[in-house]
This record gives structure tokens, C-alpha cells and sequence, in this order.
């Protein structure tokens, strides 16, 4: 039998939800080519190991920049393996509800939808990301009451008022965690003329970075390689260094989920200074996020108990209740 499936098919982490069973697949979104032959080797986490160790000919990609995806070929391949691996065949072709960046252009929501046809779905559908997060976040979205969602994830950040069913102010950014990555290597490479790669980057972040002071700071030693003499050189970074390094992508994120809350009308926006701003998504687990998200909206801020899987597992609340809930999905075709 087909289980229909739903697919948060994010710029950092692909998760594949089962009807009837749950979350059934979590890793990275990277693929490894062979560059001669342009087959697929890994995907997944044994592909992300390979992120800048491979051996000239075998590339591992990330078929998705900014939350749009970049290269269709590989997310057809890397969707094919995937579908592959949670039983898709010919013989059992699901529903496949896709989560998409709200700013997707037409054009783009077409080539989602093809390319889960492509591999192996006999229907696709999509649900935007941010609708999919407030589900997720157990948020009564068809009340006439504002609710509002922060999402922050690899490459996007995208906020939205909603209120019966429906979006009613949407922002969304091409910034995400893999932003401030870049912006912490860009930062060590100015400041320390050591170039650091891109892994190192999200392990400093994650071990230390921080939006907002927090009790117990602490300094994290990082390798890389000396820009002037190309030797290998261990730099040693304090917190306040990396906080003053991801401020800037910090800084946008909020001020454009202020500026969300700013879009909503009057009474939606007095239903959100009670009922508060959720964040989901990985960037939101960044420490002193929260604060720095009240801060700026001045209203009470959630983090959701599962910021890295709530865009699924709405998704897949709605394909436990598929037909009470298909009008929530965008059609255009
Ligand atoms: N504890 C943490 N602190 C800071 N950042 C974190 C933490 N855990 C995960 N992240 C970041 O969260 C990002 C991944 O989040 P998520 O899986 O929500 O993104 P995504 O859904 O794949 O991307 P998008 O929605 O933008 O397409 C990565 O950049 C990762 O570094
Ligand atoms: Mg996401």
C-alpha cells in the first residue's frame, strides 16, 4: 500500500513524513556527484561528510541555495533516492505533499511539483513553508485570531501573520544559518587571514555563537589554513567576537520579522501581543534568538519544542487530514 508522504525539502536538512507513522527520513540536503559522470554517489549524511574532502572528481553539492533550488537535475536525483529509500517504487506511487519558501515564483513551484512527479509520486501538492510551520506549531490557524510564525532555517528566514486559514502578512529573506556561516568565515578570514571552511563555520556557531549575551561564554579554538603562507594556524575566537560576527544576518532577520508584525491590521497584531510569535526552524535553537525576537516585536516569544521538524510535522498533519485541509494547499496548475 502507499503511504502518502510529505517532504519539507529545506536548503540544510530534507525530512520525509509517512502517513500513519511519522517522521521516517532526516539528513542534510547534499548530494555527491561523480563530476565525470554526473551519477549520484551519496546523499544525505554520508554525502555531508564528504563537504570539502572529496577527491577531485567527486563534488558533494547542495542542490538548494536560499531555500529555491539551484540545480533541478541533482533534487530530481537526490528526491529519487530519497523517495527510493522510504519505499517509493512503481508499484507504490504516493501523494507527496511538498513544504516551498513562500517568495517560490511560479515557475519554480511547476518544477517542484514535476520533479516529485518525476521521481516517483503519482500526485504532488505544495504547502508554504510557513503555514506548514504554524500547523506544526499546533497554532489554531482557522480561528479568526492572529497567529504568528518566525521560521529560520539554512537559507531562508520567512515570517508570517495568519489568521482563519489564511496568510495575511507574509516577509521572507534569502538568510539563513548558512548565512551566518559565511559571515563568521568571512570574519576570520578578515581578521585572522585564516580561511576556515564551511563545516568549521556552523561547528564555532553552534558550539558558541550567540544573538544575545548568555551566562557561561566561552572562547572555541578553530584550525584552518593561514591565508598568507597557506600553513595550517589555530585561531582562538571569543564569544563576542563570533556574536559581532553574525550580528548583521541577525539583525536583518529580526528587524523583517518586526516588520511582519508591523504589515498584520491592528487587531490581529493586538491578538499576537497576547498569544505571542513562534519560532521554529534550526537558526531559531541560536542562543539568545528568542530574546532578541522579543526585543524587537516587544510581544512574547515561543521557541516550539521541535523548531528543526515542525515545518513536517505540519505537513504531515495535513496529510492525516487531507481532504479538511487540501484548500490550504496552493494549486496553480
Ligand atoms: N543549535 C543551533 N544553533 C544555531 N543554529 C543552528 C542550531 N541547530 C541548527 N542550526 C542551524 O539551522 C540551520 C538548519 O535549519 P533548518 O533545518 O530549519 O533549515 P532548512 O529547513 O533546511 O532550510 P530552509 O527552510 O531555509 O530551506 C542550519 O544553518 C544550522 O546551522
Ligand atoms: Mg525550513
Amino acid at each position: 500500500m502507499s503511504r502518502d508522504l510529505a517532504i519539507d525539502l529545506g536548503t540544510a536538512n530534507t525530512l520525509v513524513y509517512a502517513k500513519g507513522k511519522g517522521v521516517v527520513l532526516n539528513e542534510p540536503t547534499v548530494v555527491a556527484l561523480d563530476s565525470r559522470t554526473r551519477e549520484v554517489l551519496a546523499i544525505g549524511m554520508d554525502a555531508w561528510q564528504m563537504i570539502g574532502r572529496t577527491p577531485g572528481y567527486i563534488v558533494a553539492e547542495r542542490p538548494l541555495r536560499g531555500g529555491a533550488i539551484t540545480d533541478f537535475e541533482v533534487t530530481e536525483r537526490m528526491l529519487h533516492v530519497l523517495l527510493h529509500r522510504v519505499g517509493v517504487s512503481r508499484l507504490n506511487r504516493p501523494k507527496v505533499l511538498i513544504c516551498v519558501p513562500s517568495a517560490i515564483t511560479a515557475v519554480e513551484r511547476r518544477a517542484v511539483k514535476e520533479a516529485a512527479r518525476r521521481a516517483g509520486a503519482s500526485a504532488s501538492f505544495l504547502i508554504e513553508q510557513p503555514m506548514a510551520a504554524a500547523i506544526g506549531a499546533g497554532l489554531s490557524i482557522h480561528e479568526p485570531v492572529g497567529n504568528m510564525v518566525v521560521d529560520i532555517g539554512g537559507g531562508t528566514a520567512e515570517m508570517a501573520v495568519i489568521s482563519l486559514g489564511g496568510v495575511v502578512a507574509v516577509r521572507a529573506l534569502r538568510c539563513g544559518g548558512f548565512d551566518f556561516d559565511a559571515a563568521l568565515q568571512t570574519y576570520v578570514r578578515h581578521e585572522h587571514g585564516v580561511a576556515i571552511g564551511e563545516r568549521t563555520a556552523e561547528a564555532v556557531k553552534l558550539a558558541i555563537g550567540s544573538a544575545f549575551p548568555y551566562p557561561g561564554e566561552q572562547g572555541a579554538e578553530i584550525r584552518g589554513r593561514e591565508v598568507a603562507t597557506g600553513r595550517p594556524k589555530t585561531v582562538l575566537l571569543s564569544p563576542e567576537e563570533v556574536r559581532g560576527a553574525l550580528e548583521e544576518n541577525v539583525t536583518s532577520v529580526i528587524a523583517a520579522a518586526a516588520n511582519c508584525l508591523g504589515d498584520a491590521p491592528p487587531e490581529l497584531a493586538q491578538d499576537i501581543m497576547f498569544q505571542g510569535v513562534h519560532l521554529t526552524g534550526g537558526g531559531a535553537l541560536l542562543r539568545g534568538m528568542t530574546q532578541r525576537v522579543a526585543d524587537a516585536t516587544a510581544v512574547p516569544v515561543h521557541l516550539v519544542d521541535t523548531p528543526l521538524e515542525c515545518v513536517v510535522q505540519g505537513a504531515g498533519l495535513c496529510l492525516e487530514s487531507f481532504d479538511s485541509l487540501k484548500r490550504l494547499f496552493t494549486t496553480d496548475d
